[in-house]
């Protein structure tokens, strides 16, 4: 199994571009199974979770091209086209699911278009038990009859799905997906209330839009849907990914240095600049993207609460405690969206962090200094924030089970190499 090691203690300095977002990507490529024509998707990151879901589309027909790997194509990523002129089979394996959530997605354009799914129950990060009751509350709201057997979901509408008003009682990103999705293709209106609003949800809208399907209320609580016959084939550029601009920016803030992000924007990371700031780093937006800068000045502590779009993310929580680990002052960081989601603590204590967990807050003491240790991946966030933490530390950390960073940051050990960090991947 891979490990990364890196060598603390050094600034970051230099241009780096951001990837297209992983979580935009995902609900893209599954989209391509609601028309019989090519849905082209340009700026793919490359990642394990993207082919994962390739394998699982090309298992129920979907024909896959790919150009680029996102290494000379730097600015416009990887270009897939996916065709699913045919579904030949409507059964996403046990095998594949397990490893990622997000093909859970499926489902609600297998029924729209086919009538009918089985879809094995999803695995994916252990961050919680993560139910998906109200992916399958929303599909039989519309029509669908569920059945669960043997760790599968098969869900059936043999006349068709029709739309429905479908009130979320907390914000789920996944499942407001697999609506718009059902929705899309559905008999009549269907209402979203309580939907999220997370800039990837904005970028699947657009896409689903340019494909031909009506939908308003992007960026609100309340969407609707009125469904279409058919979807016809659309070209779309993924938007950049905000979570890896967080994490560069924390690195960054972490180290020390002066770095900008290319390609990406302030708005899709809304509550993190003024946090930063508040923090005490300097962020400027530019005509490229985002310069982020720390020069002598140390940065304090804070106090931040997850919550859905427009609030602080939980996909940067983990960062966030990685930097805030050598913080002047104390931060309280709690986590509302996944119940366990602290993983990463046991490892930062490893490197000389002082946190205590009460409930559902981390209590972060800043330290003078982390030292390296060798420590876990468990979790895609988790792990790099054990990154982060490794390139303010001193002395040397190995990070084990890299695999789940290769599922979400795209060529991180030669971006972050490339920004002057001592930084390299050993393969084993
Ligand atoms: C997506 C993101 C993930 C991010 C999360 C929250 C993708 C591929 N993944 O995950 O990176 O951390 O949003 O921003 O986009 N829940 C239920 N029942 C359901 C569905 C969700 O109880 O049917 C719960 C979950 O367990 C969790 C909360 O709702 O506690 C939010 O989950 P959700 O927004 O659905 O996350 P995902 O779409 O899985």
């Amino acid at each position: 199994m891979d490990r990364i090691q890196i060598r603390g203690g050094r600034r970051l300095s230099g241009d780096v571009r951001i990837s297209g977002a992983k979580n935009a990507a995902l609900p893209l490529m599954v989209a391509s199974l609601l028309t019989d024509e090519p849905l082209t998707l340009a700026a793919v990151p490359h990642l394990t979770d993207i082919s994962q879901l390739a394998e699982i589309l090309g298992g129920l027909g979907v024909g896959i091209t790919m150009n680029g790997n996102g290494h000379a194509e730097a600015e416009t990523g990887r270009v897939l086209k996916l065709h699913a002129k045919e579904i030949k089979s409507t059964e996403a394996p046990y095998d594949l699911v397990r490893k990622m959530r997000a093909s859970f997605l499926v489902i609600g354009p297998l029924v729209a278009r086919c009538h009918e799914a089985k879809v094995s129950l999803p695995g994916g990060c252990a961050i919680g038990t993560r139910p998906v009751d109200l992916h399958l509350k929303a599909l039989e709201a519309m029509g669908a009859e569920i059945e669960l057997k043997e760790g599968y979901v098969y869900a059936r509408a043999p006349k068709g799905l029709h739309g429905a008003r479908v009130a979320f009682p907390f914000v789920s990103v996944g499942a407001t997906e697999n609506l718009m999705m059902a929705a899309a293709l559905a008999k009549g209106t269907t209402v979203i209330e309580n939907a999220a609003m997370e800039p990837e949800i904005t970028d699947l809208g657009h896409c689903l839009q340019k494909m031909g399907a009506k939908i308003e209320g992007l960026d609100t609580r309340t969407i609707t849907i009125e469904g279409v016959d058919r979807l016809h084939g659309a070209n779309h550029t993924v938007l950049p990914d905000r979570i890896e601009t967080g994490t560069y920016l924390m690195a960054v803030a972490a180290t020390g240095g002066e770095v900008e992000l290319l390609g990406t924007r302030g708005d899709l990371i809304g509550a993190v600049i003024p946090l930063m700031r508040e923090a005490g780093v300097t962020i400027d937006e530019t005509n490229r993207g985002i310069k982020v800068s720390r020069n002598g000045a140390h940065f304090t502590g804070v106090e931040v609460t997850t919550e859905p779009y427009p609030g602080f993310p939980t996909d940067l929580q983990a960062q966030l405690m990685a930097l805030m680990s050598t913080a002047n002052g104390t931060s309280h960081i709690s986590e509302t969206i996944f119940e366990n989601r602290f993983m990463h603590v046991p490892e930062l204590l490893r490197m000389g962090a002082d946190i205590t967990i009460d409930h559902q807050t981390a209590v972060v003491r800043g330290v003078e200094k982390l030292r390296g240790a060798p420590v876990m991946a468990t979790d895609l966030r988790a792990s790099v924030s054990l990154i982060i933490a490794a390139l303010t530390a001193e002395g040397e950390t190995t990070v084990n089970r890299v695999y789940h960073l290769d599922r979400g940051f795209e060529r991180i050990e030669e971006k972050l190499s490339a920004l002057g960090a001592d930084i390299k991947r050993v393969k084993g």
